[in-house]
């Protein structure tokens, strides 16, 4: 088989793409996925010395158009001001991807309410308010897509993560009623990634070693001798998915809830 190396095609060349949770892991990636096919870009996060650097490496690798915004996905008023200054800058908004997220680790009678609560602000009333924002612009435009990212835990019940599990199952259920009622000028979609050695991720196991005495490095071995795939997600997969749901390549694509996790669960 011969390979050839080439670079992404520009296909959201002269578009603009708003990334939550850019500063790193999975949508930092993201981002970056856009930006190498040609996007200007929106990086929306609560961490503003993180989105500095995030900002600037896209700018330097991709020549790409970059705003930075401080934003808490979980206040309206925050979102106001994205889109705002989304707009203002690019005098568009092509492509939202509801990326940032929160999880509380415990099991249901240890966990605090506060903690839940705040789960699910960040990952349910976060997305809400994100798709609320925007579509009204796409709809104007006459042209949009989102991208929510779900998980495998939107998808089954998982110990020590009610909140988190909740939160993501109602992400799917959002996706799809977003994705009817924006029908037929914006198309919606989830992405439901298994298990990224992301800083979320390095933060779970480090959790789930103190509250059970397992070593880490065990736990992270059962957990890969799961995966059919015996590998775990990279963010690239993600943003490769992302790009694919983003782009006319999926046009007949919307409400779905798309895995990406080496086969750890099908349906
Ligand atoms: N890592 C995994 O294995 C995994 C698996 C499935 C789904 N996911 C989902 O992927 C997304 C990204 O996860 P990650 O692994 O990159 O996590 P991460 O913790 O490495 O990064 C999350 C980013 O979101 C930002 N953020 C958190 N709360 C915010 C808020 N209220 N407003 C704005 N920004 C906020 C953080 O500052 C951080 O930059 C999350 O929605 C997560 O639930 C991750």
């Amino acid at each position: 088989m011969t390979h050839t190396s080439s670079a992404p095609v520009l296909e959201f060349a002269g578009e603009v793409a708003l990334v939550t949770g850019g500063a790193q892991g999975l949508g930092r990636e993201i981002a970056t996925a856009l930006a190498a096919r040609g996007a200007s870009i929106v990086l929306a996060d609560l961490d503003v010395d993180k989105l500095s650097a995030a900002a600037a490496d896209l700018a330097d690798q991709h020549g790409a158009r970059v705003v930075t915004r401080r934003c808490d996905v979980g206040m309206d008023a925050d979102w106001d001001e994205v889109v705002r200054s989304a707009v203002q800058t690019f005098g568009r908004l092509d492509h939202l991807v509801n990326n940032a997220g929160t999880l509380d680790i415990a099991r249901i009678v240890d966990s605090s309410p506060d903690a839940f609560r705040r789960v699910v602000e960040v990952n349910v009333t976060g997305v809400y308010l994100g798709m609320r924002a925007v579509l009204p612009i796409m709809c104007e435009q006459r042209r949009g897509s989102i991208v929510n990212i779900s998980s495998l835990a939107g998808k089954k019940g998982m110990v020590n993560l009610a909140g988190y599990c909740a939160s993501k199952a109602a992400v799917i259920s959002l996706t799809q009623t977003a994705a009817l009622e924006a029908a037929p000028i914006v198309r919606v979609n989830a992405v439901c990634p298994g298990v990224i050695n992301t800083e979320m991720q390095q933060r779970e196991y480090r959790i789930l070693s103190d509250m059970t005495g397992e070593a880490r490095e065990a736990i992270e071995q059962r957990w890969l001798d799961d995966m059919p795939m015996k590998r775990f997600q990279e963010p690239s997969d993600i943003a490769a998915a992302v790009c694919f749901l983003s782009s006319e390549r999926a046009r007949q694509i919307t409400g779905e809830a798309l895995n990406v996790n080496g086969g750890l669960l099908m349906d």
